[in-house]
Parts: structure tokens; C-alpha cells; sequence
């Protein structure tokens, strides 16, 4: 009988929970999971029945001995959860629907976790992610917490300040790079080595080796990377050889703004939001979901753009598990890796993961033209993560108007008070309960 080997889910009935389900059957031999807890809130109760039975028929199909639980009491999957991890989105796809269209009103760039979205999307979540991480000190204190939930780097770095528990960001986004650097050399991953240096979504590929041997130069006449969940404009192929590094797609965001800003108003018109087009796959998805015929994971989670996330969640649990010692891309506290930053930055870095938890390696290079942007998109964040925490709205208007894509004070004042005011329900902070 496998000793008992805990995972809570908060946030169960997410679309993407059959993909982490996914994971849990491939990997058993390595992470002998014996209970999975599959946690949400009331108001999605309905979709963790659907998403939760789907998940148990996938696991009596794989012959696993793995008991899936379906709760509302977070409390009760919490309790001496070996891991935990965090797929939730607070407002749901209606908040991220706000937005990425309130922004578009100002001019600026309306989206789910870069700019005023990205910041709206934290100001919901931080304060839910830390009620977790309250139970979790009581609960479960030396579990791993494992957070996807967005914007990952900047609400990782929160609960890192703001309470004990163990807790390392997760992005599916460098897993993105790696597979298209396997098919661009058509070799498997573990003979690429790539380089990761900056934010959860702010990174640059510094460095790519194959076999040892590096292979950044000849990418450097290529259009660099691009994923599904962002507008497909094309890099300007003379900045991405200047720079010497391959960016994030979501740098596409700062150094593209202008097209990328057209492209969002031309398209939100024709077909709505990208939020506004994940609502019609999710609702598709969970069509299919309650097919009772239904145990694997539809191939349809492949078009949204958090795909393959469960690799990076069960790679991650595994290596912790085994003390395996393998090199993972994770969001992780700065120390001394990038010397421009505070320490207790979150940044995206490549980690050797071990039983006691992921230690951050040291950088090759840092090209001198992205550290100023590093820096003042870390400085916002943590403007954020205070306003996040205080409610404070005037930490909230420095952060807006010290982002890169905000273009004024004048500008920044009026949105934030629109995005504040529509997410009233959700910001207990800035709107506490009259007595
Ligand atoms: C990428 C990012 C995720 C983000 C997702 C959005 O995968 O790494 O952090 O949430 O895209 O995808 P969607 O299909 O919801 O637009």
C-alpha cells in the first residue's frame, strides 16, 4: 500500500483540471499520489461536479489507486496535503473580460496578466491566495504550494512576504520554449539547455545549447516565439538580433505596443476579447466534459494557452518528491541572481530542484539594454502587491502610472478608478465591509 500522498486543487473546477489528472496517471510511478481533493467555491459547484466526475473517470479507466475527492471545504482538503496547488480565477472570466476591455478605453493595453489587467488580476487575487496560505500555516504547514494562478511571479512573490508557507510560481510559458526548441533541433529536451533570465512573463532566452554546444546565434535571424494566446504581430527582426536573446512573447506587449494595441482594438471589435473567446472554449469544454462516455483528456485544452501547464505542475511535484535534482524553470526569490533587483523579488529563473526546494542558478548574462525594464515593471509589481495587501489606493495609482504601458498619471487615475469600482466585489481591501 503506497504511503498516503496528498494533492489539494484549489480552484477544481478549472477547465485545465483534466490536464493535471493527465499528469497524475503518466507520472504514478514516480509520484505515487493516493488522494487528489478537487476544491472550489459555491458559485462553482456546478462545474466542479462536471470537471471533478470526468477526473474520477479518467482515474477508475487508468486502474490507479487514487481516490479523487469534490469539496466546497477547503479546510478539509487542506489537512496534511502533502502539495497544493492553485489554478483559480477570482471574478472569473467576466473579471478578466474587464479586463481587457476597460484599458482599450484609455488607449492602453487591455490584458490578463501584463499592464492594468495584470493588475487588477493581482489586487483580486492576492488577498484570496493569502486566506490560503492562512489555512495552509494551520493545516498544512509543511505542504508545497504550487501557484499557477496569475499573474504567477508577482502573487508567488506576495505569499513569499506575506505568510510562511512554502510556495514556488509556475508558468507553462518556458515549457512552451523548450518544445519549440525541440522541434526547431529536433532533439529531446534533456539535450537542450535555455537560459531564462527576468520575470514570469517578462523573460529572455539568453542562452540555447544543444549538447553543450550553443545554438542562440543562428535563432538570431529567426522571428523568435510566439504562443497561441497572444495577437500573432511579428517581432521586429533587427531588435530581436540587437538584442542578442530571444524575448517572451508577452514582451511583444512593450516592444510592439503600438501594433499590438491596434491589433487588440481591431480584433476585441470584430470577435470580442481574448477573455471573451476563452469563455466560448471553456463553455465548448465543458460540453465535452460531461459526456459520461468521456475519461481522457480532450485534445480541445490544447487551443488555450495555459496547455501543458500540468507538465510543469507534476514535473515540479516530482522532482520534489524524489529530490531529483533536474533543472526547472520556476518563479523563485531573486537572492542575489539578478544584482539590480531586491532579493526578495520573485523572479522567472532556471532552479535545481531538490527535496528541500528549488535553488536558484546563477545567470550567464544579463543583457545591459533589459535590465531598466526588469526593473521598473518588478518596481510596479511590488507597488501592486503592497496596494494588494494595504488597499491602499494611492499605492495603487503609483503602481498603475509607474507601468511601462500606462503613457500618463491623467490616464492612469481615471481607469484605475473605473477598474476599482467595477471590481468592488472582489477588493474587500479597498472596499471593507461597513460596520
Ligand atoms: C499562457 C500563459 C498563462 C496564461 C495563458 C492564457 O499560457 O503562460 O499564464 O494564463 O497563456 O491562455 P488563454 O487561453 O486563457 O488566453
Amino acid at each position: 500500500m503506497n504511503k498516503r500522498l496528498k494533492v489539494a486543487v484549489i480552484g477544481g473546477g478549472s477547465s485545465y483540471t483534466p490536464e493535471l489528472i493527465e499528469g497524475f496517471i503518466l507520472n504514478h510511478n514516480e509520484l505515487p499520489v493516493t488522494e487528489i481533493w478537487l476544491v472550489d467555491i459555491p458559485e462553482g459547484r456546478h462545474k466542479l461536479q462536471i470537471v471533478g466526475f470526468l477526473a474520477q473517470r479518467m482515474v477508475a479507466k487508468s486502474g490507479l489507486p487514487i481516490t479523487v475527492h469534490l469539496t466546497l471545504n477547503r479546510r478539509d482538503a487542506l489537512e496534511d496535503a502533502n502539495f497544493v496547488t492553485t489554478q483559480m480565477r477570482v471574478g472569473l472570466l467576466q473579471a478578466r473580460i474587464w479586463d481587457e476591455t476597460i484599458p482599450l478605453k484609455y488607449g492602453v493595453i487591455g490584458q490578463e496578466t501584463t499592464g492594468p489587467g495584470g493588475m487588477m488580476k493581482a489586487l483580486r487575487t492576492i488577498p484570496a491566495l493569502l486566506d490560503i496560505a492562512r489555512d495552509m500555516e494551520a493545516l498544512c504547514p509543511d505542504a508545497w504550494m504550487l501557484n499557477f494562478t496569475n499573474p504567477a511571479g508577482m502573487v508567488t512573490e506576495a505569499i513569499n512576504k506575506h505568510s510562511r508557507i512554502k510556495a514556488i510560481g509556475l508558468c507553462n510559458a518556458p515549457l512552451g520554449i523548450y518544445k519549440w526548441l525541440m522541434e526547431m533541433f529536433d532533439v529531446p529536451s534533456d539535450r537542450i539547455y535555455a537560459e531564462f533570465v527576468g520575470l514570469n512573463h517578462l523573460h529572455w532566452v539568453t542562452q540555447v545549447s544543444v549538447d553543450g554546444e550553443s545554438r542562440l546565434e543562428e535563432m538570431m535571424n529567426g522571428d523568435g516565439y510566439s504562443a497561441i494566446n497572444v495577437p500573432q504581430s511579428s517581432w521586429n527582426a533587427s531588435l530581436i538580433r540587437a538584442l542578442g536573446a530571444i524575448p517572451s512573447y508577452y514582451l511583444k506587449y512593450f516592444y510592439l505596443q503600438k501594433e499590438m494595441l491596434q491589433d487588440q482594438i481591431e480584433t476585441s471589435a470584430k470577435e470580442g476579447t481574448r477573455a471573451e473567446v476563452v469563455k466560448k472554449l471553456e463553455d465548448e469544454l465543458f460540453e465535452l466534459y460531461k459526456d459520461p462516455n468521456l475519461s481522457e483528456k480532450p485534445g480541445q485544452l490544447e487551443l488555450r494557452g495555459g496547455a501543458y501547464y500540468s507538465e510543469a505542475a507534476v514535473r515540479l511535484m516530482k522532482s520534489l518528491y524524489n529530490d531529483t535534482r533536474d533543472i526547472q524553470t520556476l518563479n523563485v526569490p531573486n537572492g542575489g541572481i539578478l544584482d539590480f533587483l531586491p532579493k526578495d523579488a520573485c523572479i522567472e529563473v532556471n532552479c535545481i530542484v531538490t527535496k528541500q526546494g528549488p535553488i536558484p542558478m546563477a545567470v550567464t548574462r544579463v543583457p545591459q539594454a533589459v535590465q531598466g525594464l526588469i526593473h521598473a515593471v518588478k518596481t510596479y509589481e511590488q507597488l501592486t502587491i503592497e496596494a494588494a495587501v494595504s488597499g491602499k489606493r494611492e499605492l495603487a495609482l503609483l503602481a498603475l502610472a509607474h507601468h511601462p504601458l500606462v503613457p500618463s498619471a491623467n490616464v492612469a487615475e481615471p481607469m484605475l478608478d473605473e477598474m476599482l469600482e467595477i471590481n468592488r466585489a472582489y477588493l474587500p481591501k479597498f472596499y471593507p465591509e461597513k460596520e
